[in-house]
């Protein structure tokens, strides 16, 4: 697997702090509220995993599987929704939690999503972002770090599956995906 990795980008100890300063910037913006944390499986399994314990404020958990398409023929793209909340949220405080933001179609959809669901606000956690990829604008309020156009794994984010169970996040040597 290790083989695989053409270069370490974070080591466990720089995604720690990465994780720490996301959670006391929502311990200091939800002091006192209660949050519906909506884990987007499954890449952001891990990364949540570490952030809720991190989490001081009052936060209930649920999880939703989704994919976005259509990006051929509609401009804003169709969201799959394969496994859904149960939560209701209206009225309450959203934070979607995903482990890597890129053309941003999927977390834009799901956003519109909690919003015409009547949630009172809708935010997002993300603890990678490539925002030269981006194609919609959408608002990340929680970003771990940018990082440039390369493929990475581990901490949860995979390749055909693969890769979620390292402990860093590394890049993937071009010959294994191409
Ligand atoms: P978006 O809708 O294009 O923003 O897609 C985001 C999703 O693409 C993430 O949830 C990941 O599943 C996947 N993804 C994007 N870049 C990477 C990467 O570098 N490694 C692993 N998965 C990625
Ligand atoms: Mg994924």
């Amino acid at each position: 697997m290790h083989n695989d990795i053409k270069e370490i980008l974070f080591t466990k100890q720089e995604i720690d702090m990465m994780v720490h300063k996301i959670a006391s910037q929502i311990n200091e913006d939800f002091k006192g509220e209660e949050l519906i944390a909506v884990i987007i499986l499954k890449g952001s399994m891990i990364f949540a995993a570490d952030l809720i314990r991190c989490l001081t404020v009052n936060v209930k958990l649920d999880f939703m599987q989704a994919s976005s398409y259509g990006s051929g023929t509609t401009s804003s793209g169709v969201i799959n929704i394969k496994k859904d909340i149960d939560t209701d949220i209206k009225g309450k405080n959203v934070l979607l939690i995903e482990d890597i933001i890129d053309s941003g179609n999927t977390l834009n959809l799901l956003k519109q999503e909690m919003q015409s669901r009547g949630a009172k606000t809708v935010k997002i956690a993300s603890l990678l972002s490539k925002p030269d990829r981006r194609v919609v604008d959408i608002e990340v309020e929680y970003i771990g770090t940018d990082i440039l156009d390369e493929f990475v794994v581990g901490y949860g984010l995979d390749m055909d599956e693969k890769y979620r169970q390292m402990d860093y996040i590394g890049i993937l040597k071009p010959e294994i995906y191409m």
